[in-house]
This record gives C-alpha cells, structure tokens and sequence, in this order.
C-alpha cells in the first residue's frame, strides 16, 4: 500500500471539503442569517465569523497547493509501469491546467471574501454574488478533478486508452 500517495490524497481530499464546505455554509446559512440582524450587529458578527474563517482559508490553499502538485507529479510518473507502457492521454494535462487555474481564481475570491483589505472590499460588499459565482466554479472543478481520476483508475481506464 502506498501510504504517502493515500495521505496526500487524504489531505487534498479534505482541504478541498474544508474550504467547499466552508463556502457552501457562509452561503446558505450564515449570511441568510446575519441578514436578519441590524446593522452595526451585523457588520461585527461578519468580520467575526471572517477573522476566524480567513486562518482556516490560509491553510486549506496550502494544503491543496503542495497535496496537489505532489499528487500530479506522482500520478505521472507511477502512470506508464502500471498501464503497460501507455502515455497518460494529453487531454489528462489539459484539463489539470484548466483545473489549476480555475483553483487559482476560486483562492483568489474565498481571500478576498475572508480578508480585510481595502482593495477587496467591494468583494465583501457584494458577498452574496462573488460566493455563489465561487461556488459554481468549485462545482466544476470538482466534476474535472473526477473525470482526471477516472482516465487512470478504475473500469473506465482502459476505453480512455484506447480512445485517445
Ligand atoms: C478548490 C481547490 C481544489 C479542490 C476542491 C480540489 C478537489 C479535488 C478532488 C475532489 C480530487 C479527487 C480526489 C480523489 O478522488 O482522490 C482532486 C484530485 C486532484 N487534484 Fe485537486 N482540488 C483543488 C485544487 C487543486 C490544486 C491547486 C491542484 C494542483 C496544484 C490540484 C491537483 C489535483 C490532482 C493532481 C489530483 C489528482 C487527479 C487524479 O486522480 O488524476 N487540485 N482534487
């Protein structure tokens, strides 16, 4: 059993779920329910809830970020001895690069929601917006990040082969 390759895949896994999970929540459940607060009250329970958010952010991009380009460098060169010989399919780096950017933007928008700049200020301004547009682009990501697994495991991996 390949135990770094498990952690690693343990701990992308579950970055991913924090900061999703965490977006997904301040989406449908806290912000609805600040909303209902008056306004001095709900601008100090915003920027409470962010100042403890914004350390969990911080982390869960680091994780990603080193779990994730350690994992493709793995899934590469572990590819060709366990498919006999056969290059991982070209369209496998083209859509890591379409999902590598859209994880750079999706960092980009949870910061900026969870800081406390001047210059991303109109990010927060506008939560509501900017989380559900962040959200969208996680579901999409999630949906590449599964196509790539399964071009190299599991009964799907051999049609992929021979099709590309
Ligand atoms: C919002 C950020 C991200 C989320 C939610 C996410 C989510 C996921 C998920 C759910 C998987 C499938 C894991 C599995 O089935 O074991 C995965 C795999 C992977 N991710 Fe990410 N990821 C993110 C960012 C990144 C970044 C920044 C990188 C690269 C630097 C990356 C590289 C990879 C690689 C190489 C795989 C393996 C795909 C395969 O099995 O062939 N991910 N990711």
């Amino acid at each position: 059993m390949e135990v770094v390759a498990i952690l690693l895949r343990w701990m992308h896994v579950f970055a991913g779920m924090t900061l999703v999970g965490g977006l997904l929540y301040q989406r449908l459940a806290l912000l609805p329910a600040a909303c209902e607060l008056a306004d001095p009250q709900r601008a100090e329970f915003l920027n409470g809830a962010r100042r403890r958010w914004s350390k969990l952010v911080m982390i869960a991009v680091l994780f990603l970020l080193v779990s994730g380009l350690v994992n493709l460098f793995l899934t590469i060169k572990t590819f060709k001895p366990l498919l006999e010989d056969q290059q991982l399919p070209g369209l496998y780096l083209q859509l890591f690069l379409v999902k590598f950017v859209l994880a750079l933007v999706i960092f980009f928008f949870a910061s900026a929601l969870a800081g406390r700049g001047a210059a991303t200020q109109r990010f927060r301004d506008e939560a509501r917006r900017w989380l559900t547009i962040t959200l969208i682009l996680a579901v999409i990501l999630v949906a590449i990040s599964n196509v790539m697994r399964s071009m190299h495991t599991g009964p799907n991996v051999k049609a992929v082969i021979s099709n590309q």
